[in-house]
Parts: C-alpha cells; structure tokens; sequence
C-alpha cells in the first residue's frame, strides 16, 4: 500500500449534533444534568425510580394515580415466562453478567403480545415490559450463577427493592432501598452516549424496541462505557489503604495510566451525580460496617485531583463512577454486576428514545442513520485494482 497520511477527521463524533431531543440536556461546563426539564438533582431527591421512568417515557411528571397505575402495570410485567430461567440455568456459571443480560433480554418478547403492532402504545407497553424484565433476569442470574433458587417478585415492594429482594433474598431496610432507588433514578439517561445512540441507531432501522434494547447492552457492556465502576473498585482494593495513595498516584500517572472515576468527556466540572452519590457511599459505608471504601475513594479524589492539576496544569473531576463503585460493593453486589445495574436503570432512558426516533414527528432527526466515511483505502494507481484470478496470484 502507498504510504499515506490519514486525514485529520473528527472521530467518534465528539461535538456533533446529530439529531434533536426532548429527553435530557447535559450542560458539561455548568455541571448540570437535566431530565426532560427538571435537574437532576431535585429528582433524585424527590423522585423514586418509577415516577423517572414515567417521566421519561410519558415525557411529563405523572399525577398521583397515574402513578400508582404505572407501578401496578410494572408489578404486572415483573414476572418472566419460566423458559428464561430454563435458558439462564444451560449458561456457564462464568459467563460475563452483560453477555447474559444481553442474550436473555430478547426472550422477555414472549410476554408481549403487541409485538410487531406499530403505534407508540404498544412501544410503551414494551418498554414497561423491559423495564420489569431486565431487573427480573439480572436478579436470576446473581442467583442462579451462585448456585442459589431464583426468587420470586415480591409486589408488595417498589422497583428498587423488589431488585435487592430478588438478588439477595431479604427484604433491604429502607435506607439501603432508598440509596438503591436514588442511584436508579441517577443512572436512568444521559442523552446521545453511546449505548443510547445504539439505541436510536437500531430503532432508526424500525426494528422493534428489543432489538434496540439488547444492542444498547452489548453497547454499554465495552470497558470504555459502562465498565468504569468496576474498575473503580479493582483499583480501590488494589490501593487497600489510605497510606499507599500517593504512591499509587504516583506510578499511575508516571506510567501515563489513568485513575478510574476521573474525568468525563462532557462535563468539565464535578458531575452532578458524584455529588449526590458521595454522601450515599460514606452512610453505606457506616451502615455496612465498611467506611474503609468510601475513606479511599475521598482521599484518592482530593490527592488525585491535586496530582492531576500539577503533573497537566488542569483539573479534573469526579464522574459518576467514582461513588458509586463504593456505594453498590457496600450494598453487597457483586462488582460484575454493577454493568447490569446500570443496564436495569438506563432501560428507561433508552426506550424513551426509542419512542422518540421511531414516533417523535417534531423531533429533527435522520429518517435512517447513515453516515458517510471517507475511504482511504487501497486504489492501484489513478484506477481501480484489476481482478487476478486465484490460480494466477
Ligand atoms: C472519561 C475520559 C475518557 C474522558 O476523556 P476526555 O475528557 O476526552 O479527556 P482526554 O482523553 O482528552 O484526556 C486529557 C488528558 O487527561 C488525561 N486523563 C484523562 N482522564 C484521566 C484520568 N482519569 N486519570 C489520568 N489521566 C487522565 C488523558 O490521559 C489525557 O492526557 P494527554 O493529554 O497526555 O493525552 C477519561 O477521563 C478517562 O478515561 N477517565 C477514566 C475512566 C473513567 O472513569 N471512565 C468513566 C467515564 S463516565
């Protein structure tokens, strides 16, 4: 190939819009982080994870009843047709909880019976269905890789502790309930990352809502995305105690490595969810007897800030990753599920953007996604390459 220099292009789509949207605005620069119209914020202390999921959807906050119908009809769509478990019981026990999610979620069409039905009603119904399923097939599989009986829904218990319910087999006390909520509601949109344009992307083919859900899982499930939090928590057993932070530092930076939960490619400030998650990890912590988690995650946030600024003369921040590896480890889950738990809550946002490719008339959006690339290829010469035959190669 002649030796070629590849022009300079914008890669990943970094600063382009590429479509509008009612959903969620992520203002980087003053840190604010806003579901169709309300701050983050107000709704992660005033709203419980349905009332979001509502909101979402329904593009409005839902009056009383409205409410209580919407969380009627999840408890409804919690329990999955028994095959799944079959399913999930033929699956090696290693198996990564993502892979699993992914492959399990496309089973839940078996209680839909409005598939292939177009109009925003049925869509709806489905994404209800994925919302009440996915957190149904993520409990299974914690247990049934544990060798432990699946456990039935309790509906007598909201979203978030009918999860913990389902995974640990106790009824959470209601502070840990009430932390797991608020992280669900913090997790559930973030506008055009990249699972949720996988979403958009899938849905703008018009395939049904399943097939865009389960590509946005196999989207999250990369290390670059929904990954981080895990390897918060690797690197906050690996540092183990506050005396070895500096050299930790030290030999991360050095190597040009980076310090997990650090940084974010929009805000340019503490992310407002760090914020709210900071304080939830340290009384988890108590409640957990284990303060040793969020004691590291603090002082590795203020010494790698400081380290940060000295070695690039700029800041960095805190993203939602950092507490919320503490938080989840203190609650007890397993760290390889902390990717399905954010899948369990961005469901939500996804669908609503689902909604809005396929149904949002007033909405600019491209009719199919199909962006040009540049080809840099191989030519022969001025033309295109002559076809040899195989023999004459
Ligand atoms: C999230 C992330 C990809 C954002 O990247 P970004 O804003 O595009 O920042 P850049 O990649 O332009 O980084 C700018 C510089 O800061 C460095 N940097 C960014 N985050 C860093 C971190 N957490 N630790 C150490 N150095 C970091 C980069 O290596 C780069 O250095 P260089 O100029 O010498 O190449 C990046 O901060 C990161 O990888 N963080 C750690 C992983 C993580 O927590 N991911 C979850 C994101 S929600």
């Amino acid at each position: 190939m002649d030796d070629c220099t590849l022009p300079v292009m914008n890669t990943g789509l970094r600063g382009v819009d590429i479509a509008s949207s009612k959903i969620c605005d992520v203002q980087g620069k003053k840190g604010k982080l806003i579901y169709r119209g309300f701050l983050i914020q107000d709704l992660a202390q005033k709203a419980n994870f349905e009332e979001i999921c509502f909101l979402l959807l329904y593009e409005r906050l839902p009056k009383k009843d409205e409410l209580k119908d919407f969380e009627q009809s999840l408890k409804q769509k919690r329990q999955v047709p028994e095959n799944v478990f079959s399913f999930l019981k033929t699956l090696p026990i290693d198996m990564n909880p993502m892979d699993v999610l992914q492959m399990a979620t496309p089973l839940l069409i078996q209680n839909d019976t409005n598939i292939g039905k177009s109009g925003v009603e049925n869509t709806l119904y489905s994404a209800e269905n994925l919302i009440a399923g996915m957190a149904t097939i993520t409990a299974a599989w914690g247990r049934i890789r544990n060798n432990k009986e699946v456990i039935e829904p309790n509906n007598d218990l909201n979203h978030a502790a009918n999860f913990l319910y389902m995974l640990n087999g106790e009824i959470p006390d209601d502070e840990t309930a009430h932390f797991f909520d608020t992280g669900l509601v913090l997790h559930a949109e973030h506008s055009f990352n990249a699972s949720t344009f996988t979403a958009r992307q899938v849905a703008s083919t018009r395939a049904h809502i399943y097939a865009a859900i389960s590509a946005a899982i196999g989207s999250l499930s990369g290390a670059l995305h929904g990954g981080a939090n895990v390897r918060v928590m690797k690197m906050l057993k690996e540092i183990g105690s506050v005396d070895k932070i500096d050299n930790y530092i030290n030999n991360i930076l050095s190597s040009g490595g980076l310090i997990m939960g650090l940084g974010h490619a929009v805000y340019q400030t503490d992310d407002p969810r760090a914020l709210i998650l900071a304080p939830m990890s340290k009384r988890m912590g108590q409640i957990a007897n284990q303060p040793i988690w969020y004691e590291l995650s603090r002082a590795l946030e203020k010494k790698g800030k400081a380290a940060f600024k000295a070695k690039k003369q700029r800041e960095i921040f805190c993203n939602v990753d950092f507490y919320s590896a503490s938080l989840f480890y203190a609650m007890g889950i397993e760290t390889d599920l902390f990717s399905p738990l954010f899948a369990i809550s961005r469901v939500s946002g996804w669908a609503a953007h689902v909604i809005e490719e396929q149904f949002a008339m007033a909405a600019p959006k491209p009719s199919l996604y199909r962006p040009g690339a540049e080809y840099v290829g191989d030519y022969c010469g001025p033309d295109e390459c002559v076809y040899t035959d195989l023999d004459e190669r």
